[in-house]
């Protein structure tokens, strides 16, 4: 696909539901007793996988839209899927589940698309062994045999909201606490829910406490949108000249808020307006507008939040004056696609000084670049950083798979083009 380039940005939009909170909407709402109304969900394709996982154990969902309705059956109310559960490109999906499944009292096997394939399991499935979980394989499709699990008190070898997520929700189920140590603060949405939802779980600094549950009291959710999904048209109305754009009612929970701390850093000129909260998590509107950007560098406990938004922020790095170093993002090697190799050789086609290095990226930003014809390697995330990428570039750019973008932003290309206001 030729990607239409943009003369300005300018406008006011509003970005699809959070991913991360519709994920996880659903699946509680599954196990609650009683009916979850879901309202913003993001209607994209890793949720659906979400939602057709929970339909093939017995849970009626109702979709209109992006409203949701969850009909719950209780922590003990899943049954046995008569089909492998197909988790589609969705990691969390495919780790999440794994904590649900591994103390149900039925087997099952969860498998997912060719990338998913390729997604260390390892990581979830290790853990829940020591809670008594019996998972055959590292990779999809893992085989999970239903068992009587216990609580166990556990130093997190990655910084993995996915990892932390599903251990603690196979605490839900296991006899005595579970206790799980982060090494670095990664998304609590999970936590915030559950405990609005009346489990009991409490965190302190690093440290996340919970015990089996008897209920989950269901909860309305109004999703706010996706920061991950905004990082976009942030990184886009900061590079691109004559620019101004407003995302309405963003998250802004502080684990996943990252990318403003650094765009904010390398000098954008930046607007946070209408603070408030929804469902318990923070959501506000966010100005944008053309900046004069520079380098800076970005490593330590700030990369879990912001992880999804690094090639997003590399792009912003491309226009910045002088070098961007972006270190101990080793775990972009294991998301949709290797993304620092993806980032590196991708924008090496445009003539970008773009170093790759054992955890990260170094980037020589504030000179031109031309436009090229992109691999998107089926990742959601490269497909719409390159779309902003090529906005700037001297020529045309194309893209090889535009249909990626539907993981978790459909609509990114009607709202992307919609910002021409000439
Ligand atoms: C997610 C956690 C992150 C993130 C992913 C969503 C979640 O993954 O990259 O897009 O919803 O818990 P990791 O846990 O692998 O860091």
């Amino acid at each position: 696909m030729k990607i239409q380039k943009l003369s300005r940005a300018r406008g006011t939009i509003t970005v699809p539901g959070d991913k991360s909170i519709s994920h996880r909407a659903v699946m509680l709402g599954a196990l609650a007793d009683g009916v979850t109304h879901i309202t913003g969900f993001l209607n994209g394709a890793d949720c659906l996988s979400t939602i057709d996982c929970f339909r093939a154990m017995g849970i009626e969902t109702e979709i209109k839209g992006t409203d949701v309705t969850v009909y719950g059956k209780g922590l003990y109310g899943l049954k046995k899927p008569e089909r492998t559960l197909y988790t589609g490109n969705s990691g969390t999906t495919t780790r999440l589940l794994c904590g649900i499944l591994a103390g149900q009292p039925f087997d099952c096997t969860i498998s997912g698309d060719a990338s998913i394939a390729k997604r260390p399991m390892g990581r979830v499935t290790k853990p829940l062994s020591l809670m008594g979980a019996d998972i055959e394989n590292e990779y999809c499709p893992l085989i999970i045999r239903g068992k009587r699990l216990h609580g166990m008190d556990y130093h997190m070898t990655v910084a993995s909201a996915q990892v932390k997520t599903a251990l603690i929700l196979a605490g839900l189920y296991a006899e005595g606490e579970t206790v799980i140590h982060e090494i670095e603060k990664s998304r609590d949405h999970t936590e915030l829910m559950l405990r609005a939802m009346g489990a009991d779980i409490e965190v302190d600094g690093l440290t996340i406490r919970v015990n089996k549950a008897e209920r989950l009291a269901p909860q309305d959710v109004a999703v706010p949108g996706d920061i991950s999904s905004a990082a976009f048209f942030l990184v886009l109305g900061a590079i691109l000249p004559d620019s101004e754009i407003t995302i309405k009612n963003v998250g802004i929970n502080p684990t996943r808020t990252g990318i403003i701390d650094v765009l904010r850093d390398m000098g954008a000129d930046m607007e946070i307006k209408n603070e408030r909260t929804s469902a318990g998590e923070p959501a506000a509107d966010i100005t944008i507008r053309s900046s004069e950007l520079h380098g800076t560098e970005i490593g330590g406990a700030i990369i879990p939040r912001l992880i999804d938004e690094l090639p997003a922020i590399a792009a912003a790095a491309v226009f910045a004056n002088g070098r961007t170093i972006i270190r101990d993002a080793a775990e972009l090697k294991v998301k949709e696609t290797d993304r620092i190799r993806a980032v590196v050789d991708e924008f090496t086609k445009c003539g970008i000084a773009v170093t790759e290095t054992d955890d990260g990226m170094i980037i020589d930003g504030g000179r031109p670049i031309h436009g090229a014809d992109f691999a998107t390697y089926g990742d959601h995330r490269m497909a719409m950083s390159l779309a902003v990428l090529s906005q700037c570039a001297e020529g045309g750019s194309t893209i090889d798979d535009e249909s990626c973008v539907a993981v978790s932003y459909p609509g990114f290309f009607a709202d992307l083009y919609g910002l021409d206001d000439n």
